[in-house]
This record gives C-alpha cells, sequence and structure tokens, in this order.
C-alpha cells in the first residue's frame, strides 16, 4: 500500500477580509515549524476576494502551504455573472478547491452532477478537487449514511478516471458535525472512510483506493485531531471554525506531538 501523506486543510468559509487573510496567514507561519510542514501538506481555503492576497504573501514571505479555494464553476469562461472560472484559480496557483461543500449542496442546490461537473473542470485545469460529502443526522438515523455516501461519491465522480480519482482528496464531512462542536467518534469518522475507500476500490480499483487521501471535516478541534488522524483510513481534516485562529490551527497541524 503506498504512503498517503497527511493533508490539513482550512476552510475559512464566508469569514475575514483581505487584510484579516493577510495576518491570519502570517501568524500561522509563526506557529508553524519546518517539520509540520515535512510532516503534513497544509492547506488554505480563504474567501475568493482573499485569495490574491493570501497568493502573494505565500510566494514573497515563501510560506509552504498550498493555496486552496472554497468553489468554482465549471464553464471556463462566459455569461455567468458572479461566477469564477477554474483556470481563474489556477493563474492564481491555487493548488486545491474545495467542490461540494454540503453548505453549497444545501443552500445553493448543488446536486451531484453540478459537483460532478467541477470536479472535471477543476481536474482539467490541473488543481486537485477535494470533494465533499457526507449525511444528515437524519439520514444516519434512519441507518442511510453508508448509502448516502456511497450514492455522492458514484454520482459526483462518475466518468472519472481511475488515475484522476487517485490523486484527488475525498472529504466525508457528517453534516450533523459541521459547526456544531459534535464530532463524529473518531470509531464512526474511521469506519465512513473506510467505506469510501471501499466504494472508490469497488469502482476504480486498487490503485485509485490506496492512493486516494481522505479526509475528515465536522468540528475538527486540537483536542480532537490526534485521534482522528491516527485512523488508517483518515488522511486528514477539513476545519472550518478551528482554521480562524492560527494558534488552534497549528495545534491541529501538529497532531503527532499531541498525547492521544
Ligand atoms: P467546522 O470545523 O466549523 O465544523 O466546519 C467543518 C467544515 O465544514 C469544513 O469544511
Amino acid at each position: 500500500m503506498s504512503e498517503r501523506r497527511p493533508l490539513i486543510s482550512g476552510n475559512w468559509k464566508m469569514n475575514l477580509n483581505h487584510f484579516e487573510a493577510l495576518r491570519l496567514v502570517q501568524e500561522l507561519s509563526y506557529e508553524i515549524s519546518r517539520d509540520d510542514v515535512d510532516a503534513v501538506d497544509i492547506s488554505v481555503h480563504p474567501p475568493f476576494t482573499d485569495i490574491r492576497t493570501v497568493q502573494t504573501t505565500l510566494e514573497t514571505d515563501r510560506i509552504p502551504f498550498f493555496l486552496g479555494a472554497q468553489n468554482c464553476h465549471h464553464e471556463s469562461s462566459g455569461a455567468f455573472t458572479g461566477e469564477v472560472a477554474p483556470s481563474m484559480l489556477a493563474k492564481l496557483n491555487v493548488a486545491y478547491v474545495i467542490v461540494g461543500h454540503s453548505e453549497r449542496r444545501e443552500l445553493f442546490g448543488e446536486t451531484d452532477e453540478i459537483v460532478n461537473a467541477k470536479v472535471k473542470a477543476v481536474l482539467g485545469a490541473e488543481m486537485t478537487p477535494i470533494l465533499c460529502v457526507g449525511e444528515t443526522l437524519e439520514e444516519r438515523e434512519a441507518g442511510e449514511a453508508e448509502s448516502k455516501v456511497e450514492t455522492q461519491i458514484r454520482g459526483s465522480l462518475a466518468r472519472v478516471k481511475a488515475e484522476d480519482v487517485a490523486s484527488l482528496v475525498i472529504a466525508y464531512e457528517p453534516i450533523w458535525a459541521i459547526g456544531t462542536g459534535r464530532t463524529a467518534s473518531a470509531e464512526d469518522a474511521q469506519a465512513m472512510c473506510a467505506t469510501v475507500r471501499a466504494v472508490v476500490r469497488d469502482k476504480w480499483g486498487d490503485t485509485a483506493a490506496d492512493e486516494v487521501r481522505i479526509q475528515y471535516g465536522g468540528s475538527v478541534k486540537p483536542v480532537n485531531a490526534a485521534e482522528l488522524m491516527t485512523q488508517p483510513d483518515i488522511d486528514g481534516a477539513l476545519v472550518g471554525g478551528a482554521s480562524l485562529e492560527a494558534a488552534s490551527f497549528a495545534r491541529i497541524v501538529q497532531y503527532r506531538l499531541h498525547d492521544l
């Protein structure tokens, strides 16, 4: 089995103007050491209006974080008022684009079909999608969590080649754990991430399943990061609230230094 490098990503959502973004990236760069960067890939996902500022800061100060975005449109240009094309993000050296976040699916009506088009567009622009999947509380209580996640993966990755699936990131984010302070237990998170990998194995084969990186997201905090990150099928974390503060995000990145 191949070694998968952990990826810890900060999804800032609709928070921080470009001055605040600049300050957070600088504070983070003081908290995070060379050893951390050697052990873990780190990405930050500011709002669109902050991306250029964060890009210049990362490049000028040689801060080794990957730049990320939270969304994009699937077309490459045209009459789509208010939208941002993948190529525009690629030009800003964006490496990772979150696609199909549950907030986009629930609040902005993104279907698996739309998410599928976005995954392909992000890959086409030579960036890496972070594809989000996850069930609601009602679905979990009805025993439908696995089938919901499986449907989302098969739909969102329809007609994506195995070698592309191998290169991407899937984030399992149970909706009931997002912004609620209610984290999935490490056991439940591991079980679902193993299911995600099994679905990938079934459809795209062993290499894709062994190489695809699977993140857990939903109330990841410094206190629970180590237990989650040491599960065999969890290769990273997609962090919302706790990524808005340099000290807490850094402690999550440094999960391996904490006692379980
Ligand atoms: P919280 O970490 O705030 O629960 O958010 C998780 C999330 O949605 C990351 O994409």
